[in-house]
C-alpha cells in the first residue's frame, strides 16, 4: 500500500469582488427540501452540501481532467496523423486471426470503451474483465496487474494474445502491405513501409517470438526468418502500437456534471453547482471524507494509479484468487518492447526507470490497479473479473465486505478497507455521485474515421 497522501490545505475558493465570501453550510437533514433551501438564495449564500476543508481541497483537485502528459517513449504520441491512423486501426478487425475481432470489440465506445461481459471474449475466453480505457493516457501502469508501462507496448499484447485477437506480427505486416489505404497511412506517419507486396507475401502468415512455447510452430517460423527482416517486422509492429497509442491518448474523459459543479464552486455560480443533485453532493462528501474512497480513487481520474487488494472473490468460486500485482513485475517488458528497450524513443528517460527498486513482496498478492471512476456508470460489470454487476453491488461490498475474501496470510490488513456500515440512503448518495462522473462523449470517439489517413495529412505532403 502506498501511504495515503496528506492533503495540503487549499483555501476555499473566493471571489475577488466580495469581501467575505461565505458558503452557506447546508447540513442536509433528510427532511429539508430543496424548495425550502431555495427561498434563502442570495448571491453570497450558495446552496450546497457543506464540505470540510479537506473534502473541499480534494474535490477541487479532482477537476478538471488535465491534458495527457507528454510521452517521450513514443515520438508519434501527439501527432494527429498518427492518432487518426490509430483510430482506424483500433476499429479494424483485420488485425485479428479470424478477421472478426478488433480492439473495439472489447473496448467498445457504446459501453464506455469496455464491454458488457464479465470476462473478455475475443478469439478465446479471457481471465479478466475488459477495463474501460478512459484516460488510459494518464496511466503509469497498464493492465489490472500493471504488467506494462507504456501505452504503445500495451497495445501490442492483445494483437498476438491467443484469446484476444490471436494474430501474429507477420500477419499484421501482410494486412498493411495488401491494402493501399493502410500503406498510405503508414507511409505518411512513419515513412516508407519497409515491405513490398511480394516481400510481405513471402513471409510466413503466422510467425512471432512471443508464444513462450518452444514447440510452437509460430516461434519456429519466426526463428527461421532472417535477422534483418525480423527487425523490419518488429519495426512495423511497434509503429502500429505507437499509432494506436496516439489515438488512445485522445480518449480523455469528457466534462461531467461533477466538473460543472466544481466550476460552480470556483466561480460561486449557483446554476453550475446545481449540476449535482443534493443526493450526489452528499455522495461526494462521503466519497471525499468519511467513506475514505478518495484515498485510492484520488485526483481528476479518480485513481491513484496504484494497486490494492479489495478482497473481491474470484468470479468462479472454484478457482483460486489471481495473484495480481505480485506476478506482474517479472513480466514487465519481458517481450522486449519495454520503455527501456531500443524500440522506445526515450530509453534512458524516467519511464525506463519506473520499475527500478520494485520488489515482488508478499503484500502485492491479490492487488489490482485502482480503476479510474470517470464514466463509471457506463462500464458495468465491475472489478477485475466483472464480479459485480452494478454500482450498488460495488458500494455494498465496501459497506459490509460480506462474502469478501478473508484478508489471507499474504495481505496486510488495510485500515482503508474496514466495513463502512453505510445506511441505505448513503449507498444511494454514493451511487448518485458516481453517476455524476459521466459526461457526453464526442462523436470523434464513437467509431472509426472514413479512411485510415486524413485528407489533411495528404495535403501536408
Ligand atoms: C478480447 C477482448 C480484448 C481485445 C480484443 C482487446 N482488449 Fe484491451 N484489454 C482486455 C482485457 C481483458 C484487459 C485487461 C487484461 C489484464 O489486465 O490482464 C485489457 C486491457 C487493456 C488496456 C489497459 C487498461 C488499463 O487501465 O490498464 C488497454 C489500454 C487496452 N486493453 C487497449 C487495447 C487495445 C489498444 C487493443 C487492440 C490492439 C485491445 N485492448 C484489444 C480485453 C481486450
Ligand atoms: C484501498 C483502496 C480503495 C479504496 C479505499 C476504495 N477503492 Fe474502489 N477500487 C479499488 C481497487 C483496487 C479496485 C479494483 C479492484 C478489483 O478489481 O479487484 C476498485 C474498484 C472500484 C470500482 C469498480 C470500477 C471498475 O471499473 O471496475 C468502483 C465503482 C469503486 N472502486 C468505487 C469505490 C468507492 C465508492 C469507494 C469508497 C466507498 C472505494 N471505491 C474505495 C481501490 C479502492
Amino acid at each position: 500500500m502506498t501511504p495515503p497522501p496528506t492533503p495540503s490545505p487549499t483555501p476555499p475558493p473566493h471571489n475577488s469582488h466580495s469581501t467575505l465570501p461565505r458558503l452557506l453550510s447546508v447540513l442536509l437533514a433528510g427532511t429539508l427540501t430543496a424548495v425550502s433551501l431555495a427561498q434563502s438564495n442570495t448571491p453570497d449564500e450558495l446552496h450546497r452540501v457543506a464540505l470540510s476543508e479537506g473534502e473541499l481541497a480534494r474535490t477541487l483537485r479532482a477537476s478538471p481532467v488535465p491534458a495527457v502528459a507528454a510521452d517521450p517513449t513514443n515520438r508519434h504520441a501527439d501527432d494527429p496523423a498518427a492518432a487518426h491512423f490509430g483510430r482506424w486501426l483500433f476499429f479494424d478487425t483485420r488485425l485479428s486471426s479470424s478477421g472478426g475481432i478488433s480492439c473495439s470489440t472489447c473496448h467498445d465506445p457504446a459501453f464506455g470503451f469496455s464491454d458488457e461481459k464479465e470476462v473478455a471474449i475475443g478469439e478465446g475466453v479471457g481471465t479478466f474483465n475488459s477495463p474501460h480505457i478512459w484516460g488510459a493516457g494518464h496511466s503509469r501502469w497498464l493492465f489490472w496487474d500493471g504488467r506494462s508501462e507504456t501505452l504503445w507496448n500495451q497495445a501490442l499484447g492483445p494483437i498476438e494474445n491467443t484469446v484476444e485477437m490471436g494474430s501474429a506480427r507477420t500477419a499484421i505486416v501482410q494486412v498493411i502491405a495488401r491494402d493501399d489505404d493502410l500503406r498510405a497511412a503508414y507511409d505518411r506517419v512513419f515513412g516508407p513501409f519497409p515491405f513490398s507486396l511480394e516481400e510481405a507475401g513471402a513471409l510466413p502468415a503466422r510467425a512471432t517470438p512471443i508464444t513462450g512455447d518452444p514447440q510452437s510452430m509460430s516461434l519456429m517460423l519466426w526463428d527461421m526468418i532472417e535477422a534483418s527482416v525480423r527487425e523490419s517486422i518488429n519495426e512495423v509492429f511497434v509503429n502500429i502500437g505507437k499509432a494506436i497509442a496516439a489515438f488512445e491518448r485522445t480518449i480523455n474523459p469528457p466534462v461531467a456534471p461533477f466538473d460543472i459543479y466544481v466550476q460552480g464552486i470556483r466561480e460561486r455560480d449557483q446554476a453550475k453547482i446545481d449540476a449535482l443533485s443534493f443526493s450526489a453532493q452528499r455522495g461526494l462528501k462521503l466519497f471525499m471524507g468519511e467513506a475514505r474512497c478518495h484515498f485510492c480513487h484520488s485526483g481528476p481520474l479518480f485513481t491513484d494509479g496504484e494497486f490494492h487488494n479489495t478482497r473481491v472473490p474470484p468470479l468462479d468460486p472454484d478457482t483460486s484468487p489471481h495473484e495480481g500485482r505480485h506476478g506482474a513485475l517479472p513480466k514487465l517488458a519481458a517481450d522486449g518492447f519495454g520503455a527501456a528497450s531500443r524500440w522506445s524513443d526515450d530509453p534512458d528517460g524516467p519511464r525506463a526507470a519506473i520499475t527500478e527498486g520494485l520488489l515482488a513482496t508478499q503484500e502485492l498478492w491479490g492487488q489490482f490497479k485502482t480503476p479510474s471512476l470517470r464514466q463509471v456508470a457506463t462500464t458495468a460489470p465491475y472489478m477485475h473479473q466483472g464480479q459485480f454487476p452494478t454500482l450498488r453491488r460495488v458500494v455494498e461490498h465496501y459497506s459490509t465486505f460480506e462474502g469478501a475474501l478473508p484478508p489471507g496470510h499474504h495481505a496486510i490488513p488495510d485500515p482503508l478497507l474496514e466495513p463502512l456500515g453505510l445506511s441505505a440512503a448513503q449507498i444511494d448518495d454514493l451511487i448518485a455521485f458516481l453517476r455524476s462522473l459521466e459526461g457526453e462523449v464526442g462523436e470523434e470517439l464513437t467509431g472509426p474515421p472514413e479512411r485510415p489517413y486524413s485528407a489533411k495529412s495528404l495535403l501536408d505532403q
